[in-house]
């Protein structure tokens, strides 16, 4: 029998969880006194000379209005293993923290950054990147940004390539229910 007659049909609407386990990275920008944050998988390289990457935030975010309006934003790399970062990925990508319409939501979830160019960059990232907008595009119910990298930085572990001495990349699992079991390494 073909292999195709033996997939059932998946719901379009959760389509995109075939994609599932990803790696969520922390994007955060700043804007006046804004700080925005959020996890995001839907986040890739594109280019690797000049070097970009392209990032999908859903229009409804407060990181997207921010993003758009400071055309700057970090993308933070988390390792498994720093539990508080852990939580807050959980945290940041839950939509309570935004409701509660706190100015500096890293601050709001108790994670320490510190300020590059103007960008907030979280302080015990494994690696981050700082990326500056070059277009924004509507996709459906996203924005697909598309972005230069000015300056990339990572941990000891990473020599060319993640060597995974230290670093334990964090993989998301899907889920409605805003538990840390959504959350793994390998
Ligand atoms: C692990 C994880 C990954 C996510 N990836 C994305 C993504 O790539 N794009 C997106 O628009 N939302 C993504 N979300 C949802 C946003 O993080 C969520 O809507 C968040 O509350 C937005 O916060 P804000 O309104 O403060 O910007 C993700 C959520 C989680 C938990």
């Amino acid at each position: 029998m073909k292999k195709e007659n033996t997939l059932s049909k998946v719901n379009l609407s959760i389509a995109y969880r075939l994609f599932y386990p990803q790696v969520p990275l922390l994007v955060c920008a700043k804007f006046e006194d804004k700080i925005a944050a959020m996890p995001a998988n839907s986040c890739m390289p594109i280019s690797t000379d000049p070097p970009m990457v392209a990032l999908s935030i859903s229009c409804n975010t407060r990181t997207n209005s921010i993003v758009s309006r400071s055309r700057r934003f970090s993308i933070n790399w988390i390792n498994y293993d720093e539990k508080k970062l852990q939580r807050a990925i959980i945290e940041l990508g839950s939509g309570l923290i935004s409701k509660k319409r706190a100015p500096d939501k890293l601050r709001a979830v108790g994670v320490e950054y510190r300020l590059r160019e103007g960008i907030p960059v979280v302080e015990e990232s494994e690696a981050f990147e700082l990326c500056k907008v070059e277009r924004k595009s509507r996709h459906g119910d996203h924005d697909l940004f598309v972005a230069t990298v000015l300056e990339a930085r990572g941990s000891f572990d990473f020599e060319k390539y993640w060597k995974f001495r230290s670093y334990k990349p964090v993989l998301y699992l899907g889920s409605n229910r805003k538990k840390i079991e959504q959350l793994r390494s390998f």
